[in-house]
């Protein structure tokens, strides 16, 4: 059975890394995935720290053409939509996702991670993440309500078994810098209004607005995601890290021209949050990764 990075399922960890990472040396793919294989494969459950690596598709597929998830390509070109809103392409080569219980293991496992690929791929982003009163993304608004729960996500997020890549799935990991003196010049009813559901009960509409941030990724419309966004930065830099999971681009992409407004209103948060970066991820099954896990010398 393909088993899945079981990171991406993990719940109560307040600190967060996101580490953007490209090759050194564009020949060197196998060595970047044995590498991030290593720390992904195998991990112990002692270490509370859990831990997501993602490679940028077209070098999966170079790499293990086997197991890569049909028609997954990297984030190649801008999303441009109305008013000339313009979602960047910052595809990097891989990203691992640390998350655990706080910033000093957090901090610790990252510098691990950028020891373990030196000389191979050199970190070239990274971001730190915390929770926000535990739910709350930096608008004030609960963020992940509408995720399937444990008990499907697995089932809706990964490819399915028998198909090319069981057990994988797909990460869109993009970058929003929130505009807090605008957003907060909003009273709440307007607020909800952009937001689609209601601030305190975390309810949504009855009649959200057609330009609402949940009417433009409607996952009845769109496909099921898991969304396990976190903040990030300081008073006068911060926003979201949206992390976005899905067993194909397919809803992601289609959440994303949508919210650009491409053919149709845009989404009024983007009205309030501009997007830094974006790049798309083939996150592959444990079980996968192992085959590419280096024997240790002394094995
Ligand atoms: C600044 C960036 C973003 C913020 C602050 C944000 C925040 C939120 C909030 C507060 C909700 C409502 C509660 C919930 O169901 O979680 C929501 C819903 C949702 N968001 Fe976002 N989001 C952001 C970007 C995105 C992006 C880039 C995507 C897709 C690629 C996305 C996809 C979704 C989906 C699928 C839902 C649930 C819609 C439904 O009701 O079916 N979000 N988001």
């Amino acid at each position: 059975m393909a088993v899945p990075q079981t990171g991406i399922f993990a719940l109560g960890t307040a600190a967060h890394a996101y580490l953007e990472l490209d090759l050194t040396r564009t020949d060197d793919a196998g060595e970047l995935v044995s590498a991030l294989a290593g720390l992904a494969a195998g991990r112990p459950t002692t270490g509370a720290a859990n831990l997501v690596v993602g490679v940028r598709p077209e070098l999966w597929a170079q790499v293990a053409p086997d197991a890569a998830i049909v028609g997954l390509g990297g984030f190649t070109d801008p999303v441009v939509g109305q008013d000339g809103f313009t979602m960047p392409a910052t595809q990097r080569d891989a990203v691992v996702w640390v998350a655990g219980p706080a910033q000093d293991v957090v901090f610790d496992r990252a510098v691990e991670v950028t020891t373990a690929v030196a000389g191979v791929a050199e970190l070239v982003a990274e971001t730190f993440g915390w929770t926000y009163h535990r739910d709350l993304d930096l608008t004030g608004f609960v963020d992940g309500t509408e995720n399937p729960p444990l008990s499907e996500a697995m089932g809706e997020v990964v490819a399915p078994e028998g198909a090319p890549g069981a057990g994988g799935s797909v990460l869109l990991l993009q970058k929003w810098r929130h505009h807090w003196a605008d957003w907060t010049s909003l009273s709440d009813a307007q607020q909800e209004q952009v937001m689609g559901r209601t601030k305190v009960d975390d309810e949504e509409l009855d009649d959200p607005p057609e330009t609402s941030h949940v009417a433009r990724t409607d996952q009845a419309d769109y496909g099921h995601i898991l969304r396990r966004n976190t903040a990030y930065g300081t008073v006068l830099d911060h926003g979201t890290t949206f992390v976005g999971f899905a067993s194909s681009r397919a809803p992601l992409e289609a959440m994303l021209a949508s919210m650009a407004g491409v053919a149709g209103p845009r989404d009024a948060l983007t009205r309030y949050s501009t997007p830094l970066t974006g790049g798309y991820y083939a996150v592959p099954a444990l079980s996968d990764l192992e085959r590419f896990v280096e024997p240790a010398a002394d094995d």
